[in-house]
């Protein structure tokens, strides 16, 4: 969590259109880790829609959780040209070393998911470590990046 930034200093960044909204969720996911349920209610009711309308927003987005996160948070984009770059082969890996599933939402230390496309193909595969991007990513090479979490 960077120190001193509130939701309501984040809302107050921007007009209350409804293009703002998952801009700023987005940045909420980022400063927080995710986006409480306290924290939805106060952008339903800047942007005047129902938390309903929040939470559909900020589920459609893999990059948003809604949910208090696992100390180590792993994504690993399994959009075609990343798969194609051996990210299948990455989750594997990293579900052998840390001996959980991909998907898995019980486990409070280490969570780990596929998510979709990021657009940043050319760059792939791509993995996140607690929002920090990685690009080219290989199987040899998620033991530096996860020595940097240890
Ligand atoms: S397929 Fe992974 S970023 Fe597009």
């Amino acid at each position: 969590m960077q120190k001193g930034i509130t939701v309501e200093k984040i809302l107050l960044e921007c007009e209350s259109k409804a293009q703002n909204l998952l801009p700023t969720l987005k940045k909420i996911g980022v400063v927080f880790g995710y986006v409480s349920k306290e924290d939805a209610m106060k952008v339903a009711e800047y942007f005047e829609l129902s938390l309903a309308r929040v939470y559909e927003v900020a589920s459609f987005y893999d990059l948003i959780e809604t949910k208090k996160t696992a100390n180590l948070e792993i994504k690993v984009c399994s959009g075609g040209d990343c798969v194609l770059g051996d990210s299948t082969g990455i989750v594997h890996e990293i579900e052998n070393y840390f001996r959980i599933k991909a998907g898995d939402e019980n486990n409070p230390k280490v969570k780990l998911r596929k998510i979709s496309c990021l657009g940043r193909c050319g760059e792939g595969p791509i993995m996140i470590v607690n929002g920090r991007v990685y690009e080219k990513v290989t199987r040899s090479s998620i033991y530096k990046i996860l020595e940097e979490w240890a």
